[in-house]
């Protein structure tokens, strides 16, 4: 078997040999917490307004609304904002959980 680099998941997602848990992706255990982490300073119920031109990413409902856009701005891809607005990329481990999750049907779980 042949695997170009772009297609190679360790190229794409480095930490994915290490330290990376891409089995027990869940909602309220894994997505909720990085959004909490590295989001809700300007995304939540209650900063939304305020910081983050009124786009909630709290709720289970508004995330799986959002998904591509959500996905485009954390890769840094195409005519997305890059997110988090200002900071560093976030882990690449985070954004392989947040595409295993939608992969796998979004799931509320
Ligand atoms: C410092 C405040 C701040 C933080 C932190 C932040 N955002 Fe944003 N976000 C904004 C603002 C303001 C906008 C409106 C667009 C713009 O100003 O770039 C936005 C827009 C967005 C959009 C819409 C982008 C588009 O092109 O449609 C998404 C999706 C998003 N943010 C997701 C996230 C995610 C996911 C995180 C965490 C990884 C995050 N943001 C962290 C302030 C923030």
């Amino acid at each position: 078997m042949v695997s170009c680099y772009y297609d190679s998941e360790e190229a794409l997602y480095p930490e994915l040999n290490t330290t990376c848990d891409t089995t027990n992706v869940t909602f309220s255990g894994t997505i909720a917490p990085m959004l909490s982490s590295n989001c809700y300073s300007c995304h939540s119920n209650s900063t939304a307004a305020g910081k983050g031109n009124n786009i909630r990413l709290q709720d289970y409902s508004d995330v799986t609304s959002r998904a591509v856009s959500l996905a485009g701005s954390v890769k840094h891809f195409g005519n997305f904002s890059p997110m988090p607005k200002n900071g560093g990329q976030i882990k690449s481990c985070s954004i392989a959980q947040f595409d295993i999750w939608v992969r796998n049907g979004m799931v509320n779980n």
